[in-house]
């Protein structure tokens, strides 16, 4: 449990409705501090969906989430945004540098970034040199790294992670995830990671949740639910 047992995230009947479809239904979860949530389940389970919904990137239909328990609806979406930061599936940089990339996030709330800081950065991310780098030239991995640093230039509370190593080979995936592990435990980051890859969930997570149709229909340990026959893929 995390600092005073507030949850980091709650969501409260967390639903989004398009035409006569659920793509998220009635989801009521509590993340606390420093945890490692995994949501997994089949294509199409609603799992990105979610994950929009959790930094209002898409709004909700019926429901709300509390972040550190302030409804987030009366909280700007530029710091919401700051805050929880998102990371794709496939890393969206700009056109540019990769310290341009860095440095926009605090631009956008009128801090300049200092050299030193974006170099500070991409150095937790193994990529000291790259501020110059274009980031056309950048291979998948150093993107998904760079893509990392942009969103801990903006000091987030909540990492949500939509299939961060999913468009990686093997090598490149073991060194991002356990980059990642090393900047959630250090910084001590609560994190929503959405994974196709059951094994990657028992590796990362402390708790895994199962979405089918919009709604989470299992949730417990690791153990509990990679192992329930359900989800054998
Ligand atoms: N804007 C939208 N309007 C209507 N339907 C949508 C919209 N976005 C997604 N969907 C549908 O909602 C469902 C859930 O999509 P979502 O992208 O959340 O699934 P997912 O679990 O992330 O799948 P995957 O594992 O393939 O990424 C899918 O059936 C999808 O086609
Ligand atoms: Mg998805």
């Amino acid at each position: 449990m995390g600092k005073d047992d507030i949850p980091i995230i709650e969501t409260r009947h967390l639903s989004r409705k398009v035409g006569e479809i659920y793509l998220v239904r009635d989801v009521s979860r509590r993340v606390f501090q420093g945890e490692i949530v995994a949501v997994v389940g089949q294509s199409g389970a609603g799992k990105s969906s979610l994950l929009r919904l959790l930094n209002r990137l898409d709004e909700p239909t019926e429901g709300t989430v509390l972040l550190d328990g302030v409804d987030y609806r009366t909280i700007p979406p530029r710091e919401l945004r700051r805050r929880v930061g998102l990371i794709m599936q496939s890393a969206y940089l700009f056109p540019g540098t990769v310290g341009d990339n860095i440095r926009f996030g605090p631009r956008q709330r009128g801090e300049d970034l200092p050299r030193k800081d974006v170099k500070a950065l991409l150095a937790r991310v193994g990529l000291s040199d790259f501020s110059d780098r274009d980031v056309s030239e950048l291979s998948g991995g150093e993107a998904q790294r760079v893509s990392l640093a942009r969103a801990l230039a903006n000091r987030p509370e909540v990492l949500l992670l939509d299939e961060p190593t999913s468009s990686l080979d093997e090598g490149s995936k073991s060194d991002v995830e356990e980059l990642l592990l090393e900047i959630i435990r250090g910084g001590g980051l609560t994190c929503i990671l959405v994974t196709h890859d059951l094994a990657q969930a028992m590796r990362m997570a402390s708790r895994v949740m199962l979405m089918e149709k919009g709604r989470i229909v299992q949730a417990g340990t690791v153990e509990e639910v990679l192992h329930a026959d359900k989800i054998v893929p």
